[in-house]
Formats: C-alpha cells, sequence, structure tokens
C-alpha cells in the first residue's frame, strides 16, 4: 500500500535564541513592546474599541521598522526566514518576500484572538518575546475542514499531521510561520502575566 501525502500544509519552525546577544535582543524587543503599549494613545484606543485585552498595535501603526530600530533589526532577522521559507514552499518568485507589516501584540491574562486569516499577504508569522507558564499556544486549523462533511473523527493518537488542530507551544525567541490563508487562533491566555509576541506579514 502507498499513502501519498497530497497538498500538504508546510508550517515554518525556527528560533531567534540561537543567535549571539538573543538574550538583550529580546529584553530590548519587550521593553520596545511595552513602551508602545504605554504610549500608544492612538492603539490604546483601538484596542478598547475593538475588545482587545491588552494591547495591540495592528490598528494604530504600520512603520514599526521605521519607527524603532529594535523593529528595524527584527526585521532583518525575519526577511532571512521569510526568504528560506519561500524557498522550502518552492515559490517562483519575481523578487524577493516583502514586509507588509509588523505589530505588537501583548496579551493580558485571559485575552485571545478568535479564528481567522490574513488577507493581502502570503506569509504571516510570529515571533515570540515573552510566553511565562500557561501561555497561550498557537491553535491551527485544518484548512480542508469545511469540505469535511461527513468525515469521522481522528484517534487521539493520531499523528500530529492527521489531527483537525494542532496547537504549538513558543518559546522565548520562536519563530513561526505559515501561509497566509491557514486560519489559526491564540486561545485566552491562561497565564498570570502578559504573553508579548510581534506578528507579520510579508505580501
Ligand atoms: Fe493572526
Amino acid at each position: 500500500m502507498t499513502l501519498r501525502p497530497l497538498f500538504v500544509t508546510q508550517v515554518y519552525e525556527s528560533t531567534l535564541a540561537g543567535s549571539a546577544g538573543f538574550e538583550a535582543f529580546n529584553a530590548e524587543l519587550a521593553d520596545a513592546c511595552r513602551m508602545l503599549a504605554a504610549e500608544d494613545q492612538a492603539g490604546r484606543l483601538w484596542c478598547r474599541e475593538h475588545g482587545y485585552r491588552g494591547y495591540t498595535s495592528y490598528g494604530s501603526l504600520t512603520d514599526l521598522p521605521v519607527r524603532m530600530p529594535e523593529f528595524a533589526e527584527l526585521k532583518r532577522h525575519l526577511d532571512r526566514h521569510a526568504i528560506a521559507y519561500a524557498k522550502a514552499l518552492n515559490f517562483d518568485l519575481a523578487r524577493k518576500p516583502r514586509l507588509d507589516n509588523l505589530w505588537v501584540n501583548i496579551l493580558k491574562p485571559g485575552g485571545g484572538h478568535t479564528g481567522h486569516i490574513h488577507p493581502h499577504a502570503f506569509l504571516s508569522g510570529t515571533v515570540y518575546v515573552e510566553v511565562p507558564d500557561g501561555a497561550s499556544a498557537l491553535k491551527l486549523e485544518d484548512p480542508r475542514l469545511p469540505m469535511m462533511m461527513a468525515r469521522p473523527g481522528v484517534q487521539a493518537d493520531a499523528p500530529e499531521a492527521e489531527r483537525p488542530f494542532v496547537y504549538l507551544a513558543p518559546q522565548p525567541g520562536t519563530v513561526l510561520m505559515w501561509e497566509s490563508w491557514l486560519r489559526h487562533e491564540v486561545p485566552p491566555n491562561a497565564a498570570k502575566a502578559e504573553r508579548i509576541s510581534i506578528s507579520f506579514n510579508y505580501a
């Protein structure tokens, strides 16, 4: 018997934690995120109006790599990861993936982000800065679910690639990327402290 794994969804996982000076760089990122949360009035208003428990710069700031050197350095790292991922996906690209947007997420305990996709981009991802004990994993969803009308559920010990939902638990420095059409979710943050991450889109 031969089984061919066709139409495979490749999720990219790497880390910044191995690079020289990572601890200091990660601490600078955390400080930069908290500074934005304290000073970005438009962002705080956006979070209040949209019921975001914590702070995100998503609705207010689109120029973080130009605005602050920490995010410029992060962009240099992420550009390399995006190129590696696009290559691994065998994409036939006329030019390098371009960072379209990058935004900060500080999730308070109990805060989450319901299932969504990222339109107008082709690669999306998140780099994790502070992940306290009990902090939310990233929940990924099988993109074929809407078409699985009569499909039985799978056994509890089914391999990861066969499950309808997969939870990836990040560490500080973890870089996760996926294709932007892949639905994902951040379940409520069960940690007692803030979970800090930075998300991004490549177009
Ligand atoms: Fe997202």
